[in-house]
């Protein structure tokens, strides 16, 4: 779906420029030219940004207070998250062989 009409912008497309690392209307105007001329998509393209943010924050409860400081992108957000969900199985199967010994 069209969010700013007068640079023929996506929702998609401005998705993408998050994932890349745009933190703000600013930086996705410089970007892709969004909330440029009219403005009338200034609303829309703050809803992508908060969207964008609620989804990473869901993922890293963390991930807001880097966000300020624009360093992470949502792929270094999903590898955070797998090396967590990994370590938690892994000590999982470490007690679960802890608990097999002591039985024995
Ligand atoms: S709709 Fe985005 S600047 Fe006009």
């Amino acid at each position: 779906m069209y969010v700013c009409n007068c640079a023929g912008v996506t929702e998609r497309d401005i998705h993408e420029a998050l994932d890349r690392g745009a933190r703000s209307v600013k930086d996705l105007r410089r970007e892709l030219n969004v909330a440029n001329d009219c403005c009338q998509c200034v609303c829309d393209v703050k809803r992508c940004l908060r969207e964008h943010q609620a989804m990473c924050q869901a993922v890293d409860p963390q991930f807001l207070g880097s966000h300020s400081v624009g360093a992470q992108t949502n792929q270094q957000v999903n590898q955070q998250a797998n090396q967590q969900a990994n370590q938690q199985v892994n000590q999982q199967a470490s007690n679960q062989s802890a608990l097999g010994r002591a039985a024995a």
